[in-house]
């Protein structure tokens, strides 16, 4: 598929962070399909991040993705999952490639300032969470 999905999170909307990213994903290559700035309660951060729910840090993972705003978009780009996963760099920034996103923006492994879809299925059920298809087009 062309497509994947992106959250900005709240670590890197409250500390302004919104712009840059989006800047960097433009200029990666990627192009916006759909986009909201929204928040979500726990029990929505809850039901999106489920598959985790056996892993040790899902309660905090959970408590940090309701704690405040984020930006939710479909991107499209050829091999966007992919790609998109190159760009952002790995989950702990710590080892994250120098230039990608969690290396200029993410502070720890918890608070890593995007999400990015793990497989085209997943894409687009991350997507349809948050977009209707009136939204998708
Ligand atoms: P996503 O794009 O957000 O799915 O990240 P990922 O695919 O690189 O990592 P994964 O799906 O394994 O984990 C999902 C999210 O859980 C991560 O992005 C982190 O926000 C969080 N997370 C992962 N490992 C840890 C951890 O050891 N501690 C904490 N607090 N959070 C973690
Ligand atoms: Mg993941």
């Amino acid at each position: 598929s062309n497509k994947t999905f992106t959250m900005i999170k709240p670590d890197a909307t409250a500390k302004g962070h919104t712009g840059a990213i989006l800047d960097q994903i433009i200029k990666a290559g990627f192009s916006i399909k759909a986009m909201k700035w929204t928040r979500l309660t726990t029990a929505q951060a809850g039901e999106f991040y489920a598959v985790h729910k056996e892993r040790p840090f899902y309660g905090e993972l959970v408590a940090f993705m309701s704690s405040g705003p984020i930006v939710a978009a479909i991107l499209e780009k050829d091999n966007a999952v992919a790609d998109f996963r190159t760009l952002i760099g790995a989950t702990d920034p710590a080892k994250a490639e120098e230039g990608t996103i969690r290396k200029n923006f993410a502070s720890s492994v918890g608070e890593n300032a995007v999400h990015g879809s793990d497989s085209d299925e997943n894409a687009a059920i991350e997507g349809s969470f948050f977009f209707s298809g009136l939204e998708r087009f």
